[in-house]
């Protein structure tokens, strides 16, 4: 309570403080433009949160020592959602009401950007996802595209159906089960639209066996799954989470691939013991590490001298993310929200590494996926899946 008054306080002193400039805003009178990012730092999704932070960060270097965007300097905040519904909320409110960010950037985890869109749309200040793929991010159950919302990613929808096809078609399954966390609002998404597209090829879907996150035992939906004897098993959840799956299913014998989709995308999948589990295994992303356009191979060995390790999907969108905020910002001609809203509804062949960006309609990027194999525990590039 004490620190909510405090708080208060704070703002209202600040209000106070813009009001005697007269200026109404006090982006004008800034000499830096603040952007602000919430991330998973900590938690059980940290590496998400991390990579993007750091694709993020050298994307503002590189502006900055361009000479910044309207002549003045990027400032970077970023706030710790710690991998939790509340502190994204929390973090959301704090950039735009205490640090009057600009634009925010965030979340990686679509269940954490649901919670932050509203307020975005409340507040009137927009938010770029770099990379959550929930069609509802940016446009809500009501079918109501969310003005202030855009992200620079496919979507579910298209990802479900990438690796349905995939499965189908490059590897010739025909049975398949999933397993899901039915607390994460992409899992269930993704599930969703895995099934939609290989039924629709003739593929069946044994079983679609859940769990709920920071579930530890699988081994009772993965006997259900193992008698079955599927083809294939679908597994669109986090890393944290298919590291243990495909541990406990090779446990109980089952040998078939894994398939998945972005959310496995960390250095800790396939770490020490859970190397083996995951060999042979399968999934959609955004980007590989591969990619030898000349582009994105400046970019891989620019952030491996600068982090020492290379670039996930996160850290690519992340850095396009923040390319694109510039590039609306430098369009717009100022940091007025509106202005900076309208163009970044206008993003149009923006050319970033992660491919072509352009926004269309429903605030989405539609864009090419990539196919990754596993091949002693390295993320390999294996296909092209256009839309
Ligand atoms: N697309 C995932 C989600 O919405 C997040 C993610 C993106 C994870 C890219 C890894 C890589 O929730």
């Amino acid at each position: 309570m004490y620190r909510l008054i405090t708080l208060l306080f704070a703002g209202l002193l600040a209000g106070i403080m813009i009001s005697c400039g007269g200026n109404g805003g006090n982006e004008e009178e800034s000499d830096v433009i603040k952007i602000g990012h919430f991330a998973s730092l900590q938690g059980d999704i940290a590496t998400f949160g991390q990579q993007t932070d750091k694709g993020i960060k050298l994307a503002v270097e590189e502006i900055n020592a361009n000479g910044g965007v309207l002549g003045k300097q990027i400032q970077l905040i970023t706030e710790d959602t710690r991998s939790t519904t509340q502190d994204a909320g929390l973090a959301a409110e704090k950039l735009i009401s205490n640090d009057g960010v600009t634009v925010l950037l965030g979340e990686v985890a679509s269940s954490l950007s649901l919670v932050a869109a509203p307020i975005a749309e409340r507040e009137q200040v927009p938010m770029l996802t770099p990379s959550s793929t929930n069609p509802e991010v940016t446009v809500d159950k009501n079918g109501n595209v969310r003005k202030y919302v855009f992200r620079v990613c496919f979507i579910d929808p298209f990802q479900g159906k990438v690796m349905a096809k995939f499965a189908k078609e490059n590897l010739s399954t025909q049975r398949i089960a999933i397993l899901k966390d039915n607390a994460n609002d992409y899992s269930v998404g993704l599930a969703k639209n895995f099934r939609e597209t290989f039924e629709a090829m003739g593929g069946e879907i044994l079983a679609e066996q859940a769990f709920e996150a920071k579930q530890v035992d699988f081994k009772s939906q993965l006997t259900d799954i193992r008698d079955m004897n599927p083809d294939a098993i679908y597994v669109p959840g986090y890393y944290t989470e298919v590291s243990l799956i495909a541990e406990q299913a090779r446990d109980l014998g089952i040998t078939v691939p894994l398939l998945g989709g972005d959310g496995w995308d960390s250095p800790e999948l396939t770490k020490g013991k859970f190397k083996e589990a995951l060999e042979g295994c399968y999934f959609s992303n955004h980007y590989s590490v591969e990619d030898t356009t000349a582009k994105v191979k400046a970019f891989t060995e620019k952030y491996d001298q600068s982090y020492g390790e290379l670039p996930g999907a996160m850290s690519a969108l992340g850095y396009d993310a923040m390319y694109i905020v510039a590039d609306a910002i430098t369009r717009a001609g100022s940091t007025d929200s509106e202005a900076v809203t309208k163009a970044l509804s206008e993003t149009k062949d923006f050319p970033g590494i992660t491919g072509n960006i352009t926004i269309d309609e429903q605030h989405n990027a539609e864009k090419s996926a990539v196919v990754l194999m596993i091949k002693e525990g390295k993320f390999t590039y294996f296909a092209t899946m256009e839309p």
